[in-house]
């Protein structure tokens, strides 16, 4: 039996379609509890380590921005997808996407009169009502809207990637750093595009959630990474622009290879392992990664050199999860000119602009990527083995029963465990139901207060993935599960077994 996760997502309230009481529309979703909570676990675990790993500086901009900015960095010109609409009922599509779905042509390259020319050629119409499709357009993907009232108000948007609102206070940003290159900020944040025909749930999103982290640097300097050796013997899946050329399978390479066949540079290669281990770490399934690096004609206007890590979904085929990208001094360059603000550093006497390597993650595919990856079917039972770094609880606390003093000494139990920094959850109810609604929760160990513990301060410990159950000490519980969680002990090892 295939699972599937938007249900389970929507039956447990990880998310679900927003607006739904006035009817949905598509490319937005609203985190219910689980999901809130597992997006809270994802970005600590991206944020946490470029802040502490990476020395990176954090910082958090405004959203909603002028629109100047976006002419600067060429958002206006350029970040379009070509929308050709039904002349009937009005239904937008993309125009590439719906030759290749419709035809199967591939699109990569194509012009917008070349592709229209095979849409009518192929005799594609509307995918709604079956009517005439009209003349496509490049369509701009921003929002746009005004910031004040009246005569004075200026022309707004909200942004499609957090990076440029990090790359406007550069300047300030490097004194911040000591005036050290290379300089490394995160921002995590929300932002916004107004996608043509938005339909994969969470996958395409109209207003979303990313992790960028921009590393500004001297173009000069060697392009070496001090903790490349970290990485190196990672093995994975790699499709270079130019196997795409050739239509070969991927290649299993090490991250040592891309570097030595000369496929990218040592910092590019470097940050693709960092988050590939990232991801892993996250519960997704490190098999159902690769790398791909963006074909000369698919690439951003700003880069010289992307790669995708990728997510083979067993429902949606592949997700990109994260771009790393050479973006050179273009961003820079432009605030420069159209701001007429100096954004050059002096470095040793040398006077240059830094040039600049992205690493752009999205929260809300990986999300899904986590949730895909650890579903797991055991008979009928249906669990998430996520890791517990991930689980959006860690543990769950119950009274066997509602009466006999049980809920207060439960609740005592849960107050340590929070206490000790554990996320934990109180609930009352039917064992059996508590267990399979943590189950699906993904949480990892289930504890029971029961008679015993009255007269043995101990509770019982169920183990998610395989629901062994042990008997542990209250007052060794934090310790015990602390170390479990680091796995320097065996969960059955964690007290007497009292379940095969
Ligand atoms: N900043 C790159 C992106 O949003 O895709």
């Amino acid at each position: 039996m295939a699972i599937n996760i938007m249900d389970v997502a929507k039956r447990r309230g990880f998310f679900w379609p927003s607006f739904e009481i006035y009817g949905s529309i598509g490319g937005f979703y609203t985190y219910g509890p689980l999901g809130a909570l597992l997006k809270l676990r994802i970005e600590r675990i991206i944020r946490d380590h470029y802040i502490n790993r990476e020395n990176c500086l954090l910082i958090e901009a405004p959203s909603l921005t002028p629109e100047e900015p976006w002419v600067a960095s060429g958002h206006v010109e350029s970040f379009t997808d070509m929308n050709v609409e039904c002349t009937k009922c009005g239904e937008p599509h993309r125009a590439d996407q719906l030759l290749e779905e419709k035809a199967g042509i591939a699109t990569e390259g194509m012009g917008l009169s070349e592709i229209m020319k095979l849409i009518r050629q192929k005799g594609i119409k509307c995918v709604k009502c079956g009517g005439a499709l009209g003349e496509p357009y490049d369509y701009n993907l921003m929002f746009k809207t005004f910031i004040g009232p009246g005569k004075n108000k200026i022309s707004g948007a909200l942004r499609p990637e957090t990076a440029q609102t990090t790359y406007m206070p550069f300047r300030r940003l490097f004194e911040l750093g000591r005036k050290r290159l290379p300089l490394g900020v995160v921002q995590l944040g929300r932002s916004y595009r107004n996608e043509i025909a938005p339909r994969q749930g969470l996958l395409r999103l109209r207003e979303f959630s990313q992790a960028e982290v921009q590393f500004f640097y001297d173009p000069e300097a060697p392009v070496k990474h001090p903790r490349f050796s970290e990485v190196k013997p990672l093995k994975i899946d790699v499709v270079t622009k130019n196997a795409q050329k050739k239509k070969t399978t991927p290649v299993k390479m090490s991250i040592a290879d891309l570097v030595k066949k000369k496929h990218t540079n040592e910092w590019i290669a470097y940050l693709l392992g960092v988050s590939v281990n990232l991801f892993e770490r996250m519960g997704i399934d490190p098999k159902k990664l690769r790398l791909r690096q963006h074909r000369d004609d698919e690439r951003s206007f700003y880069s010289s050199d992307t790669w995708d890590v990728e997510f083979m979904s067993d429902t949606y085929g592949k997700i990109e999860l994260v771009g790393v990208a050479a973006r050179t001094d273009y961003d820079l360059k432009r605030h420069q000119e159209f701001s007429r603000q100096k954004m050059s550093v002096n470095v040793d006497g040398r006077v240059f602009i830094p040039h600049v390597v992205e690493v752009a993650y999205g929260i809300d595919r990986p999300l899904y990527a986590v949730m895909e990856s650890s579903a797991k079917l055991d008979g009928d039972r249906f669990y998430f083995r996520m890791p517990y770094e991930a689980a959006p609880y860690q543990m769950a606390v119950f009274p066997l029963v509602r009466k006999d003093g049980l809920p207060e000494e439960a609740r005592k139990v849960y107050d340590m465990l929070i206490d000790a920094g554990f996320y934990a959850l109180y609930d009352e109810g039917f064992i059996g139901k508590l267990y399979y609604r943590q189950d699906e929760a993904g949480t990892p160990f289930c504890i029971t207060i029961d008679y015993e513990t009255k007269k043995d301060r101990s509770v019982t410990v169920r183990n998610r993935d395989d629901q062994k159950q042990v008997r542990v000490k209250i007052k060794e519980l934090p310790e015990i599960l602390g170390k479990v969680m680091k796995g320097a002990l065996d969960f059955s090892k964690a007290g007497k077994v009292i379940n095969k």
